[in-house]
């Protein structure tokens, strides 16, 4: 009893306290630098990081080849998984009752092959450096490197956020833009994520690559009138890709009918000429506030390539978790708690 408050007494008497201070002091600075994203996060627990998964993302591309599917497929799936419960992998998780976020309605057929590659990188970067890096960052990572491998910007990612443990298909109900949405419902959707509407229009740029079931927007075909907004030619060659016959549910139309596998700035100028495939592409350049970032794209290639890793960049940080927020999972597709 004694020899412990003579303990107490050596700790806090004298100028013990200003060490307490001063630990205290860091560990506070500690939790500051924890709750933000830092491009160097795993840069002494993971050095090789960036390297490895960029590896691993080109070694799943030429398993594919020559089809790019990978490349449209992870971006999108970066997309999804930042807009429901914020980039947090929470996308990736394997449901065995179908009721996890992947398996909702709004999912829009995610290609298997999106999760695939993260699912390749994340046992690549656990042979090396296991239990370190997040599968949300693994996701971040690798949807750049996809851009960077179909001709798109390089962007430095920020790193640093821990996987959520929810993941349910009744998160997903409105969250996800629509491609029937206008302009108005678009905005107030990026805005709940803090996105700018240039961010909007920089960050829709990604439908370059990729393609569309028919039925996202066989409703502008037959219509009637056909949606005035869609160039005429190009309205006829759609009919004949998606006739109005159940069928053609199966069928899919590349995003971007000029330049369908190259991520370039081919996109805008497909919406200045009335060839944005769904409403919610045409709708960027029908809208007068935007009409002119959409032409400054179309007519500038590194402007567009700017905004657009930007834009990523911001899309990035949308809901994240870190620090004791979330953990570190050890299989993408299943949460901690699900593997013991
Ligand atoms: C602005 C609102 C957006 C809407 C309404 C929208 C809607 C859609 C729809 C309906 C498809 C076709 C899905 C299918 O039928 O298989 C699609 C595909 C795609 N979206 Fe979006 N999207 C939006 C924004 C974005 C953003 C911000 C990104 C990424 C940064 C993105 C990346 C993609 C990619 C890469 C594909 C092609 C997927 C593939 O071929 O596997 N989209 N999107
Ligand atoms: C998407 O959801 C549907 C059910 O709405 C499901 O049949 C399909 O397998 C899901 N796709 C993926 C990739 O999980
Ligand atoms: C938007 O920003 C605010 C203020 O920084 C933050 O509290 C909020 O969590 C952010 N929302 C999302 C979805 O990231």
């Amino acid at each position: 009893m004694e020899m412990m408050s003579m303990n107490r007494k050596k700790m806090w008497g004298g100028k013990g306290w200003i060490l307490v201070m001063m630990l205290m002091s860091l560990s506070l600075g500690t939790v500051v630098v924890e709750s933000q994203l830092a491009e160097n996060f795993y840069s002494s627990t993971c050095p090789n990081l960036e390297d490895i998964v960029l590896q691993s993302v080109k070694t799943k591309l030429s398993q594919t080849a020559p089809l790019t599917i990978p490349i449209p497929a992870t971006l999108r799936l970066f997309f999804h998984d930042c807009f429901v419960e914020g980039c947090d992998g929470s996308i990736l998780i394997a449901s065995p009752n179908m009721d996890a976020e992947k398996d909702a309605e709004d999912n829009l057929s995610l290609a298997g092959d999106g999760f695939d590659t993260v699912i390749q990188a994340k046992a690549a970067v656990e042979s090396q450096c296991p239990g370190v890096v997040s599968c949300a960052d693994i996701l971040a990572i690798a949807a750049r490197d996809v851009v960077v491998l179909a001709g798109g910007p390089w962007f430095n990612v920020e790193l640093g956020r821990k996987d959520g443990v929810i993941s349910s298909s009744d998160r997903v109900p409105g969250n996800l833009p629509k491609p029937t949405d206008d302009w108005n419902t678009l905005k107030l959707l990026f805005a709940k994520n803090n996105l700018t509407t240039t961010e909007l229009v920089a960050l829709s740029g990604a439908h370059t690559v990729g393609f569309s079931h028919c039925s996202r927007f066989s409703g502008r075909l037959y219509s009637n009138p056909t949606d005035p907004s869609l160039d005429p030619d190009y309205a006829q060659q759609l009919k004949q890709e998606c006739p109005p016959n159940p069928e053609s549910d199966q069928v899919v139309v590349k995003l971007d009918p000029t330049t369908p596998d190259a991520f370039d700035n081919a996109y805008y100028r497909n919406l200045v000429a009335g060839k944005g495939l769904l409403t919610s592409d045409q709708e960027l350049f029908s809208e007068p506030s935007t009409q002119d970032t959409v032409t400054g794209f179309a007519n500038g290639g590194s402007e567009f390539f700017a905004a657009f890793g930007s834009a990523m960049r911001s899309l990035g940080r949308t809901g994240v978790k870190t620090g004791n927020q979330g953990e570190v999972r050890r299989d993408c597709t299943a949460f901690n708690s699900a593997l013991n």
